[in-house]
């Protein structure tokens, strides 16, 4: 038995690194689910775990482990039908017609996948409703902290427990029968979702490199009700920020009282409540005193260690997606790195509003910064950033590209001007923007991984090896904690970890 005072310690060790709420009540499940990771982490007392992993910051390894043991996995596919039917009748006819003759361009994440049903069931309600969904580019971001749900929803094959509430005529349209009597999911409808593991509790969002900008819907269901309430309202904040302007908020029934954010707003249905992101903002947050006078760093040329292995020969296309694995600062580490800024300049008025999801108001005072002066390729990222932010992924590429032009030594710009051409769904052309960022600067480690995942869902391991190789030995020249150029608040100490972690699940020929 582990004593109650330090299950209480360690109950809130657990709210502030994965959100995760176990009140009194449910210190027997915690109590279970920590025996057993005590045992994955080769302990023989639990009590002895418990003081190990709170004596300094878990690692993202860690965080897996303790999130495998401790989180539910309740989920199947069109769970809470009048959600879909909401979704399907009220909501994508008139955003698929606002699209429709422009970019036909749609953004979804399902924070909190879990296995994968609900991606999964978001993916097959596009297809029946949009006739010629082939031609649109919709990408639906599944992000979870399981690992082992990730790797199952990734696999894509469910039994029938998972089909408990399905409409008819899904199972046939959308799955095909294996020979062990389970059901995979079509490969067309498989390639529209992208999985990644982000941790709702402490990863920043959004951000364009991770690719949790400018969504047009995000659906966080029964997630944020096993969180502690303070961390639950701060998840819902930070997501409506990942919201377009106008874009949509599914939360499940028992969880809306946890959404309190200024941004967004109650829209009624019939059998549903949704939030939708509201551009109107209160008096006292239009204050722009009421905002922390921090901002992002300037993108800088990275040192490193030197003679690493630079790919000669061609890199593959970049797959969507392929930018998702960057593990970011939390929130508090991303201030703490800021506050070396000079304060209350005017392009870190700027960033503050950015920072704060203000995008049109940011984007009004990077334009004034650049009507000053029309070279500030500094100010023309930041742009850029705030356009890939609205989903205005047209301007974005536009004042990127400027950026790229004006300060062609920097390779902070080619590298998010690759973030967002992949966002464009111009796979060679971010190859190749990463590779100028290499070539400007072979110590870019995000450009090293960023080029790793897109070599190694093409199948080519070695190169992808190789790259993931340059990144690390890139990291082992930087403290943990330091924070890496232009990559919106990822640590030397997260990539690594992330990278490590990607290795150690493939097995590499
Ligand atoms: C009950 S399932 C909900 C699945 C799905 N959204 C649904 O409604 O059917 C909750 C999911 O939240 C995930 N989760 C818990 N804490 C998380 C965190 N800090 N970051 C990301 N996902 C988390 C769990 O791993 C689990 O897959």
């Amino acid at each position: 038995m582990v004593p109650e005072p330090l299950l209480a310690q360690f109950s809130g060790f657990l709210a502030a690194r994965i959100g995760l709420h176990f009140p009194r009540e449910r210190w027997d499940d915690l109590e279970r689910g920590i025996n057993a990771a005590a045992r994955d982490f080769r302990f023989g007392e639990t009590e002895a775990c418990i003081r190990w992993l709170m004596s300094s910051t878990p690692t993202r390894s860690q965080i897996e482990i303790l999130a495998s043991q401790l989180t539910v996995g309740e989920t199947y596919f069109f769970r809470e039908r009048r959600t879909f039917d909401t979704l399907e009748q009220s909501i994508l006819p008139e955003l698929i017609r606002s699209r429709r003759g422009n970019e036909r361009r749609l953004r979804i994440w399902s924070a909190g996948c879990c296995t994968g049903e609900e991606p999964y069931s978001i993916a097959i309600l596009l297809a029946r409703t949009i006739p010629d969904w082939r031609d649109w580019n919709i990408s639906i971001l599944a992000t979870d902290i399981n690992p082992h749900f990730l790797r199952k929803a990734s696999i894509g094959v469910y039994g029938a427990w998972s089909f408990r509430d399905t409409p008819a005529g899904i199972k046939a349209g959308f799955f095909r029968r294996t020979t062990e009597g389970r059901f995979e999911i079509h490969p067309a409808i498989k390639a529209l979702v992208t999985f990644a593991y982000l941790n709702l509790a402490e990863d920043g969002y959004p951000s364009v490199e991770n690719g949790s900008n400018a969504m047009d819907i995000i659906f966080c269901r029964n997630v944020v009700m096993y969180f502690e309430p303070e961390r639950g309202r701060k998840v819902i904040q930070n997501l409506g920020l990942s919201l377009m302007d106008d874009g949509w908020l599914f939360v499940s029934a028992v969880e809306v009282s946890q959404v309190v954010s200024p941004q967004l707003r109650v829209v009624n249905f019939p059998g549903a409540i949704v939030y939708r992101r509201s551009t109107r903002w209160t008096t006292a947050e239009n204050d722009l005193a009421a905002i922390p006078p921090w901002a992002p760093v300037a993108p800088n040329v990275s040192a490193g260690p030197a003679n690493l292995d630079i790919d000669e020969e061609p890199v593959a296309a970049l797959p969507p997606g392929s930018r998702q694995e960057t593990g970011r600062a939390s929130r508090p580490e991303r201030k703490q790195r800021e506050v070396d800024m000079p304060a209350h300049t005017p392009y870190r008025q700027a960033s503050a509003l950015y920072e704060h999801g203000r995008y049109s108001e940011a984007a009004e005072a990077t334009l004034g910064l650049l009507s000053r002066d029309p070279n500030d390729a500094k100010a023309m990222a930041l742009l850029a950033r705030i356009y890939a932010n609205q989903g205005r992924i047209a301007d974005a590429f536009e004042w990127c590209d400027k950026a790229v032009a004006a300060d062609k030594l920097n390779p902070g710009w080619c590298y998010l001007l690759a973030t967002i051409l992949q966002e464009q769904g111009r796979p060679d052309d971010a190859v190749a923007a990463l590779k100028r960022a290499l070539y400007l600067d072979q110590n870019h480690a995000l450009a090293h991984v960023a080029l790793g995942n897109l070599t190694r869902r093409r199948g080519k391991l070695k190169e992808s090896e190789r790259h993931f190789r340059n990144a690390l030995s890139i990291l082992r020249g930087y403290r943990q904690e330091h924070v890496l150029p232009e990559s919106e608040g990822v640590t030397a100490g997260r990539l690594a970890e992330i990278i490590q972690s990607t290795i150690s699940s493939e097995a590499w020929t």
